[in-house]
């Protein structure tokens, strides 16, 4: 399948979905889902740097997440540095810059460490930004953000008749992205789930009744072709 690389999302986010039901129709267990999520993930950070995208935002564990039974949050937390440690040197080579956004202080303490540790190491590439979203949720995001603003007014750090859109967005976690150009969503499911709803106002949204497992690089072109067909126009005319 062919890409017109003149017309490539700046960004790219994606909810990667359907582990679990991945590995039903398998009869397998969801840790065997989310292990194969997990290599699907690796091979499409491959794929977007190989295409040049900038920046690329996966959602990997969601606020509302931590309801889920103990055994499979601590599978993923475990899924999550192993792929952080054991992918170091191959994201070194890509000149990959590793970003982790979300509550960060609700993560096991190992795995806080080695999100301290990839962010730093990684902090000067000028590759692909590759950030994941773990204990991530847009509306905690937006209400820790206000309060952060709150507080910086309260101290005369800011005037308030100084807040704007601009300002807003400098405040929250995702202030060294870009807004999202291409939501994605695999496993049929057609919901944003609380995630990055200030930063996907004027994205393109692409769904498919792929389980994320199944996500191949033939999915991916698909959604990047999907966002080259259609004109984006901001609410401007043409
Ligand atoms: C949704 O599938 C997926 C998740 C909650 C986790 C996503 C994790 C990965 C793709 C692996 C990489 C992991 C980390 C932590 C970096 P689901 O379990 O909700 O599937 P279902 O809706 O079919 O049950």
């Amino acid at each position: 399948m062919n890409i017109d690389k003149n017309k490539l999302p700046t960004h790219i986010a994606i909810i990667m979905d359907g582990n679990g039901r991945w590995a039903k129709s398998k009869g397998l267990t969801r840790q065997a889902g989310h292990k194969k999520g997990s290599e699907t993930l690796i091979n499409v950070v491959q794929q977007a740097n190989e295409l040049g995208i900038k920046y690329l935002t996966v959602f990997a564990f969601s606020t509302e997440n931590w309801r889920r039974p103990k055994k499979e949050i601590d599978y993923l937390m475990n899924l999550a540095s192993n792929m952080f440690n054991s992918h170091r040197n191959q994201f070194k080579k890509m000149n990959i810059k590793t970003n982790v956004i979300g509550d960060l202080t609700r993560l096991p303490y190992k795995l806080q460490e080695i999100v301290k540790d990839v962010m730093f190491r990684s902090k000067d590439r000028d590759g692909l930004v590759f950030t994941v979203a773990l204990s991530y949720g847009s509306r905690e995001e937006i209400v820790s953000t206000t309060k952060k603003i709150a507080m910086d007014i309260v101290n005369k750090e800011i005037d308030i008749n100084e807040l704007n859109e601009e300002l807003f967005n400098s405040y929250l976690y995702t202030n060294s992205l870009p807004d999202v150009d291409l939501l994605i969503r695999t496993s049929g499911e057609k919901r944003i789930s609380n995630f990055l709803l200030w930063q996907v106002s004027y994205s393109e949204l692409y769904f498919t009744d792929v389980c994320w497992p199944d996500f191949s690089r033939e999915e991916f072109y698909k959604a990047i072709n999907f966002f080259a067909k259609n004109e984006r126009r901001f609410g401007g005319l043409k």
